[in-house]
């Protein structure tokens, strides 16, 4: 399996100096850079879009992975891939047209991901497996930072890994988002995780490093 990358969500952090908070998380041994994006009608929350993502994605080194909680992502590819992403992930219950998105998100030249909610099954997406990068499994409902982990996901995570091994697909990514602490951390990653999204425990930390450590070193 791929080693286990940590990545923060901008999402808790101060968006009066984002990029600060950015240099510092990627000082505190972060891996990727996930950037949480929502429009207030696929999740009722609204935070920002391309354009702050071009502001700040040619400061930092890390990996940007692009997270649309947004309606008709396809309209909004193009644009993120000029802001800086390198992957980008939309959900499969935003896509009416989901085969015709991920190849779309590819013919761009960037990894395409997949998000399932917390109510979506595996079998949602049996169709579409083998053209991704990686799957992400929201462990809450998205929306919000701050929120309890869904413990019933571990299993979802579960029957991806056993997928991907069955299929010889060893640089499939997994990712998992919400309520990820040094916590839960250990539950995911055993069954399969290998991209661990954090926000309130990273951004919510005074020392965003020993944030970090702390879930690396629950993984042990
Ligand atoms: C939730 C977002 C998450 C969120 C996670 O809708 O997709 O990335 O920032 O926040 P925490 O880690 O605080 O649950
Ligand atoms: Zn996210």
């Amino acid at each position: 399996m791929n080693p286990i990358k940590i990545a923060p969500s901008i999402l808790s952090a101060d968006f009066a100096k984002l990029g600060a908070e950015i240099a510092e998380i990627e000082r505190s041994g972060a891996d990727w850079l996930h950037v949480d994006v929502m429009d207030g009608h696929f999740v009722p929350n609204i935070t920002f879009g391309a354009p702050v993502l071009q502001a700040v994605a040619p400061h930092t080194g890390l990996f940007v992975d692009v997270h649309l909680m947004i309606e008709n992502p396809e309209n909004y590819i193009a644009d993120f891939v000029k802001a800086g992403a390198h992957m980008i992930t939309v959900h499969a219950e935003a896509c009416v047209h989901l085969h015709r998105v991920i190849h779309l998100i590819k013919e761009h030249g960037v990894k395409a991901g997949v998000a399932l909610n917390p109510a979506t099954p595996v079998s949602a997406i049996a169709e579409v497996l083998d053209d991704l990068d990686m799957v992400l499994v929201m462990t809450v409902n998205p929306g919000f930072g701050g929120q309890a982990f869904i413990p019933r996901m571990v299993d979802k995570v579960k029957q991806l890994r056993d997928w991907a091994n069955a299929k010889g697909h060893t640089a499939f990514h997994i990712e998992v988002d919400g309520g990820i602490s040094a916590t839960t951390a250990k539950l995911v990653v055993d069954a399969g995780a290998d991209v661990l999204v954090a926000g309130s425990a990273i951004f919510g930390a005074p020392d965003r490093a020993k944030a970090i450590q702390s879930i690396r070193d629950s993984l042990n």
